[in-house]
């Protein structure tokens, strides 16, 4: 985990070489005109070599939003308005901002350091194309020298690592079952070897067996491979399991940010503590699952204050005025939430756990 806090704005010449990517205070809106719906607000995090972070949230938290700001694949109206992604390239070269790059430093980019596998396959794979041609097309764009044969040689080495027999790539996509769909997915996007691959729901569309068989191909290529993961999910327990840490996300805004077993056994946001006691445990005890009331908030109309505080059982004076910025809640774990501010002190407010100040 990098020490960088949630407001560090280090120029990125002196980011650490460990860093994969600094994001900065990003800001995403939809809509510019009018009464635009900010559905990312001062999203800041680094992510290291090789790390798992994973991005959690209800439905409508701003978590594909985030996937498609990082990649740039954001398209009308939604727009980045505020901050910086800035990707270190492995081999020393010069830092790039995302936010600001030329479509042809972003295609020069894309596959070879940077790709991304979405919620359905089908959306990344050709329904037209055998899945030889459409791995050969992608590889052959990044290097010419390639011929067919080696090519298609090549696209049936990537299909075994994820488990799909190799004469698969003469298979079109809807030959394939869902899952296998999905793995064909990864390993597409993992063909040119990029240095961060970003996951939006990958296995939402498959059952519990296959994803777990998914997830276990993704840390294994990890391991071999060296790739950086941005993997977003509603399901926090599986982050538990998967990630190195994770960010949590309400309303748009990063609340809580550490390491997985710091979220597990010591969550500090009453948001992160709801959402892990809305999901059964994939291997510890179940414990009895409490969700969380109300529903998340109507981003055209974001709460004062604190966006969490309309559902928050340990609100107190000023959480629906007061906007906790996420800070240090100990080491490199970070929170935002008044109770760790010292606010509740400060105003000398009994706290409740029903609801309410007394
Ligand atoms: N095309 C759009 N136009 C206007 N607002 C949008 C649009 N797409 C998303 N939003 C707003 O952005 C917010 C975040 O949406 P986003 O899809 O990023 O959430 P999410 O966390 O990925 O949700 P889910 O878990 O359902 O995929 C939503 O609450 C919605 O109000
Ligand atoms: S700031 Fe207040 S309302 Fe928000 S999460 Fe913390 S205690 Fe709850
Ligand atoms: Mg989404």
């Amino acid at each position: 985990m990098s020490t960088q806090t949630a407001h560090d704005t280090r120029p990125a010449a002196r980011a650490a070489s460990g860093d994969v990517l600094h994001v900065t205070g990003l800001t995403v809106e939809y809509g510019t005109d009018g009464d635009p719906v900010r559905a990312c607000t001062d999203v800041t995090f680094t992510l290291r070599r090789g790390e798992i972070l994973g991005v959690a949230g209800e439905s409508g938290s701003g978590k594909s939003t985030l996937i498609t700001a990082l990649t740039r694949l954001q398209r009308p109206p939604a727009a980045t308005t505020a901050g910086s992604i800035v990707f270190h390239p492995r081999d020393g070269g010069p830092a790039v901002d995302l936010v600001t790059a030329s479509p042809r430093t972003l295609r020069a980019l894309r596959w070879t350091s940077l790709s991304i596998v979405l919620q359905s396959a089908m959306d990344a794979l050709n329904p037209v194309m055998r899945l030889g041609a459409q791995f050969a097309d992608v590889l052959r764009t990044h290097d010419r020298t390639l011929d067919r044969k080696a090519a298609w040689a090549r696209a049936a080495e990537l299909l075994t690592t994820v488990g799909i027999s190799g004469d698969r790539v003469r298979s079109y996509p809807h030959e394939l079952s869902g899952g296998m769909r999905q793995r064909a997915g990864i390993a597409l996007a993992l063909a040119c070897g990029p240095e961060l691959v970003v996951m939006d729901e990958p296995t939402t569309a498959v059952d519990v067996v296959m994803q777990r068989q998914i997830l276990a191909q993704v840390l294994r290529l990890r391991r071999t491979l060296g790739f950086a993961v941005v993997f977003v999910t509603h399901d926090l327990s599986l982050l538990l399991e998967l990630a190195d840490r994770i960010a949590i996300m309400y309303a748009g805004r990063i609340v809580e940010l550490g390491t997985a077993q710091e979220l597990y056994d010591a969550p500090r946001h009453p948001y992160t503590r709801g959402l892990r006691d809305s999901f059964p445990p994939l291997r510890a005890p179940l414990w009895r699952l409490t969700g969380i009331p109300g529903t998340p908030p109507d981003l055209r109309r974001p709460p004062s204050g604190c966006p969490f505080h309309p559902r928050c059982p340990q609100r107190f004076a000023g959480c629906d005025t007061h906007l906790p910025v996420l800070g240090e809640a100990g080491g490199a774990h970070l929170v935002a939430c008044r109770l760790d501010d010292g606010d509740a002190a400060a105003t000398g407010t009994e706290r409740t756990t029903d609801g309410g100040d007394r």
